[in-house]
């Protein structure tokens, strides 16, 4: 057993940002932060494109930033949120350059500024087209500089501790659910042991691997959201799954494809379907830049049309020196597979890439169950909306880290630990005679949401995927209480959890709105509203 004042989990951008700056302010104190793999596997690492700022105050400016926000976001951000993130951006991406992270920069010193779908300035900083695994790096630099940080790799955290695990009756309208602290599986040693802790930040990332294909890697399970549902806290929006429109389409690739970032678009990257038609001046006026949903629908429905699996994009009539300059990881893995982009169009298809919605949390990254924070991709704060702005991710996670780290250190000090907590009762389990049957199931549910929770949705596909779901739950949940626990069992209970929050989500939206879509309720309704589950 462990005990913390400060106990943080994930070590992307968001867990990482927030232990800087507590283990700055209470130098002291140690910081904990376990992570279920290494500590540079992470969405973060494999971001792409940047992250967007207000940074130029000649052509851009905040109201601009806010407005290209709101309307991604199709008329469901908060827009005291998202004033708050775009203003306070600047400050908290100048502490990350502080710390050591490097962004591309003009032959005079001043930044370069890249643009994606939805913005109407340049405005994404980037570190080549690798900007996360550079924004990783420097946070991992910062962290092992830090001597009251410690990071536990390999550490799979099970559960979230409440009153439940004391023996009382928790249900949704408990009123102050605490958090104690998280049971974590140690995969050294394959054991389950407790870290109880003060306050608790859940900073875990997404949710992709619960589709077929997707950006994401392997880790990106949506443990956090699952946990925070199972201690009864509050889930919103989790309807809104972004795909992103250019992953490079590999056939019979499962899990995780290679992305083409949107910043290609932005400097030119024309999409084409099999006829080679330049087909996004059909769907939208902003043709390739218009926001991720349109383009992704509009990719859909071409490759319904004319039988296909993906479509191209052109990079041919771009300069291939500043193609190579900007974007020199895709167009070395374009020529690992045989594509050369000066000659060749890229084949491209939509995969599974953001959970807009996720942990409801207020301005502070509270979320409903006392002394638990969230942030970063796992969390709902208001700023996405319906649809997320490119490059506002990064972004969020720094802000919300901040503001997190800002509320915790206030409170800390009024909570005590709980040492009352049980050891995990593994009584009556053994180990699985068949680890094929999680794995089986696993497919069985990327197949159920591609196929019935894609892109474009109706009542009878969501219908039929919920039927399918509860089968695969019940089975799931049959094996999880006979056996000892894995990573694979967890992460599948947990995917099966975040997909039938996904599906209960867009059952109850009765619109189309932004990244949901129905063709049974094809307009926007009058009631803009958050589902919250
Ligand atoms: P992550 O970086 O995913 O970190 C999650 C952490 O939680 C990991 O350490 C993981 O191991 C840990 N974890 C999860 N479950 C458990 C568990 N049960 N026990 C212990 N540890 C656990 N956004 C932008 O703004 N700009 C971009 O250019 C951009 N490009 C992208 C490109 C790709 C290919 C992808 C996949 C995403 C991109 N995004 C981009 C989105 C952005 O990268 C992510 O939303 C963001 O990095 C998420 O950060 P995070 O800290 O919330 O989570
Ligand atoms: C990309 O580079 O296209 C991804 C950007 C994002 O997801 O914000």
């Amino acid at each position: 057993m462990q005990q913390t004042d400060f106990l943080v989990i994930g070590s992307g951008i968001a867990g990482l940002t927030y232990a800087l700056k507590v283990a700055d302010h209470f130098p002291e104190k140690k910081v904990l932060v376990v992570t279920k793999a290494a500590a540079d596997e992470t969405n973060t690492k494999y971001a792409q494109g940047g992250i967007a700022v207000v940074n130029d105050p000649v052509h851009d400016s905040f109201e601009k930033h806010i407005e290209d926000t709101l309307v991604a976001g199709d008329g469901l951000c908060n827009r005291q949120v998202v004033e708050m993130v775009v203003k306070e951006g600047p400050e908290r991406v100048s502490e990350i350059i502080r710390w050591g992270a490097n962004f591309d920069k003009e032959a005079d010193g001043d930044y370069k500024l890249g643009r994606e779908g939805g913005h109407s300035e340049y405005r994404i900083l980037h570190h080549k087209d690798v900007t996360g695994k550079e924004m990783e790096r420097a946070l991992l630099d910062a962290v092992s500089r830090k001597k009251n940080i410690e990071i536990i790799k390999h550490c799979f955290v099970v559960d979230i501790i409440t009153q439940h695990h004391l023996g009382y009756l928790v249900t949704k309208s408990t009123p102050d659910i605490e958090c104690y602290g998280v049971y974590v599986l140690n995969l050294h040693e394959n054991k389950i042991e407790k870290i109880l802790a003060k306050i608790t930040l859940l900073a875990t990332g997404g949710n992709g691997q619960v589709y077929r294909t997707t950006t994401n890697p392997a880790i990106a399970t949506g443990d956090g959201v699952s946990m925070a549902y199972r201690a009864k806290g509050r889930i919103e929006n989790m309807e809104f799954i972004q795909f992103h429109p250019t992953a490079l389409f590999e056939p019979g690739i499962r899990g995780q494809s290679f992305l083409i970032t949107e910043a290609v678009r932005g400097d030119g990257g024309i999409l084409r379907n099999k006829h080679g038609e330049a087909f996004m001046e059909r769907y939208d006026e902003r043709k390739d830049l218009a926001p991720r949903d349109i383009v992704a629908r509009a990719i859909d429905n071409e490759m319904k049309r004319n039988g296909t699996e993906h479509v191209y994009l052109d990079c041919r009539h771009m300069d291939p020196l500043n193609f190579t300059e900007h974007f020199p990881n895709i167009y070395q893995k374009c020529l690992s597979i045989g594509i050369d982009i000066s000659k060749d169009m890229i084949p491209v298809a939509p995969a599974a890439h953001y959970m807009c919605g996720g942990i409801k949390t207020d301005e502070w990254g509270r979320s409903s169950i006392k002394h638990l924070y969230a942030c970063g991709e796992c969390s709902s704060t208001g700023l996405h909306g319906a649809n997320r702005l490119a490059s506002n991710s990064l972004l969020e996670a720094m802000v919300f880290a901040h503001r997190c780290y800002t509320d915790s250190v206030k409170q800390v000090g009024d909570i005590s630990i709980n040492t009352a907590i049980p050891d995990w009762n593994a009584m009556g389990t053994s180990e699985p005679q068949e680890m094929i049957l999680i794995t089986q199931s696993l497919k069985e549910l990327q197949q159920i949401m591609t196929d019935y929770v894609g892109i474009v949705r109706n009542d009878i596909r969501l219908q039929r995927a919920s039927r399918r779901l509860d089968l695969l739950w019940e089975e799931t949940e049959n094996l999880y209480k006979s056996s000892v626990v894995s990573p694979q069992l967890v992460e599948l209970r947990n995917m099966i959890t975040v997909g039938y929050l996904i599906v209960k989500g867009a059952s109850f939206r009765k619109e189309s709105r932004g990244l949901h879509y129905n063709t049974d309720y094809p307009g926007k309704s009058d009631l803009v509203q958050n589902i919250v589950l």
